[in-house]
């Protein structure tokens, strides 16, 4: 049984399908902070904190669990530029919590969601696990303390994980089941759609005067799923003695933010306006991984390495989320009226 923290949020709930799909069975620790329970249709939830020490000693009691796949945070930049002291007491101090439950109860192998917002803004790209690193943001380094930790851990208590620096997760699940819902939704694919879907009026697009070839930030957006596959093949990977450390998670492939709008408009019909904005602090302007590692030791290959079929997939969610939200208002209006309402 595999024990998946933050399976209730966007990349969370792809693994829990993904996860069921290949036959394990899957218990979700998700306290629904920034998660829908909508999002978790296969495995046991338990809404719950994550650095509850009860619950985890409970969870690690009753249950044999194999591993343990952390993929619960705070994610949002800016949000941890203003306030820090919370982003490293839910992604920091209460990961130390989760790893010494584990390691008190012999659970010894641990999948971390990472990020490419850990390498140095200058490191040239495409970015391989041994570029510099520098995380501009207080997030970015939540994450590089929780690796640096995991090392430790390896060394001295024999640890096997591996730290996933995912680049731009995007893209939802072919079949339908789960895809992204933030509220408010601070990803670009999503934010683009929603033009589509008349949620917004336009998009702005922030920089069009980086050093690219078409002017705007240039990105390595890997579909969902196939970050969810690799989930699957790196338990496979520690279980048969595989190497632990950080693997980066990408395409290897640049898609600018202006190639992205296009390829919106032409999937969904619609003209989506795009306005032309200043900078924003933070971004740099290409982001591209090398994802050799991945590729030749852990020997992940992913299926679905196409813009055209990222946003199709992100494009029918969109639709299902609207009906969601709906039924999510209309429940919150009139509690114990939700199963009339559908
Ligand atoms: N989305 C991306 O492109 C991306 C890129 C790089 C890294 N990541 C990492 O991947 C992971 C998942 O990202 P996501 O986009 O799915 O985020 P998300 O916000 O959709 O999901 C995070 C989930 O964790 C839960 N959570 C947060 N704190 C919790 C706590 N203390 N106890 C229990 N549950 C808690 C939230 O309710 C939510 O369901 C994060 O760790 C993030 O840093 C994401």
């Amino acid at each position: 049984m595999i024990l998946i923290t933050g399976g209730a949020g966007y990349i969370g709930s792809h693994v829990n399908v993904a996860l069921n799909d290949a036959g394990y069975q899957t218990i979700v620790l998700d306290d629904l902070s920034l998660g829908h329970k909508e999002l978790v249709p296969m495995g046991e939830l338990v809404v719950a904190d994550f650095g509850d020490r009860d619950v985890l000693d409970e969870i690690f009691g009753n249950h044999r669990i194999e591993a343990v796949v952390h993929l619960a945070a705070f994610t949002d930049v800016d949000d941890s530029l203003k306030r820090p002291s919370d982003y490293y007491d839910n992604n920091v101090r209460k990961t130390l919590t989760l790893l010494q439950a584990m390691l008190d109860h012999g659970v010894n192998t641990f999948l971390f969601s990472s990020t490419s917002a850990v390498y140095a803004d200058d490191a040239e790209v495409p970015y391989t696990e041994d570029s510099p690193l520098g995380p501009l943001c207080v997030y970015g380094r939540t994450k590089l303390f929780v690796e640096h930790i995991l090392n430790d851990y390896h060394n001295t208590y024999g640890l096997k994980y591996a730290a996933f620096r995912y680049f731009n997760a995007a893209g939802a699940d072919p079949k339908g089941r789960v895809g992204e819902w933030h509220e408010p939704e601070p990803h670009l694919i999503p934010v683009v759609l929603e033009v589509a879907e008349g949620r917004r009026d336009h998009i702005k697009i922030f920089g069009t005067d980086y050093p690219t070839p078409d002017g705007s930030c240039v990105r390595d957006f890997i579909h969902v799923m196939d970050i969810a596959d690799a989930h699957i093949r790196a338990l496979d990977y520690l279980r048969e003695g595989g190497r632990s450390g950080p693997f980066n998670l990408g395409y290897g492939t640049g898609t600018s933010v202006i190639e992205v709008i296009e390829m919106c408009r032409k999937i969904t019909g619609h003209p989506i306006p795009a306005i032309p904005h200043g900078r924003r602090p933070g971004d740099g302007a290409v982001s591209i991984a090398d994802c050799s590692k991945a590729f030749n030791e852990m020997g992940w290959k992913p299926k679905h390495g196409d813009l055209e079929d990222i946003i199709a997939t992100a494009w029918a969610w969109q639709r299902k989320l609207a009906e969601l939200r709906q039924r999510a208002a209309l429940a919150q209006e009139a509690p114990g009226m939700g199963a009339e309402v559908a």
